[in-house]
């Protein structure tokens, strides 16, 4: 794998854009808890700084599972040019080491259909649907149980 992208922890200004050119067909794409203190937003970029890979995650409850300390993801995205190089895969083992690193044990989203395959890769599995979100399509629900192992990973804040 060639990818050099680097994953750091950063306000939400640095996320928008890219959430918003592939999530939100270039609109909008502000979503409620953004400013959450406890909201953590990661950003994957290459090494002249371009942000390349986008995610969110915040302590949420799961709607499929009880959980001591459950987290979801959302407005996980790359850039279509480098898609297939390896960027969701530091991205999404960025997320999880955030997440054990805050003493989450459990990670949870609802994932398009399409993205469920990049998901189960990474252990998550489906839990219900398909369902549908307005305005964007087909969804399924997904989680992984955290390893205290992926803390030792977690990205710099
Ligand atoms: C889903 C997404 C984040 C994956 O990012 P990426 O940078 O292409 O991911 P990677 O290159 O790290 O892929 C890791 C592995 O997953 C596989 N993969 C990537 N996307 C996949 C998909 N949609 N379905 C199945 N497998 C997929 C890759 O082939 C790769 O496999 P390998 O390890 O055998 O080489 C990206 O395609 C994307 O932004 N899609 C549009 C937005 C979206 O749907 N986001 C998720 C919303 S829930």
């Amino acid at each position: 794998m060639s990818v050099q992208v680097t994953v750091e922890e950063v306000g939400v200004e640095v996320v928008l854009p890219l959430r918003s050119a592939v999530l939100r067909g270039g609109g909008p794409a502000g979503m409620p808890g953004d400013d959450d203190p406890a909201t953590v937003h990661l950003a994957a970029r290459e090494p002249d700084g371009r942000v390349v890979g986008v995610a969110r995650l915040s302590p949420a409850a799961c709607p499929w599972r009880d959980a001591r300390s459950p987290w979801q993801l959302r407005g996980m995205a790359t850039e279509p040019a480098v898609r297939g190089a390896g960027t969701g895969r530091v991205l999404l083992e960025a997320c999880l080491a955030t997440v054990a690193g805050r003493g989450g044990d459990l990670l949870w989203c609802d994932a398009r259909t399409t993205a469920a395959g990049f998901y189960e890769r990474f252990g998550l599995t489906v839990v219900a649907g398909p369902y549908d979100k307005p305005g964007i399509g087909p969804h399924v629900g997904m989680l992984t149980a955290v390893p205290l192992e992926a803390q030792e990973a977690s990205p710099t804040p």
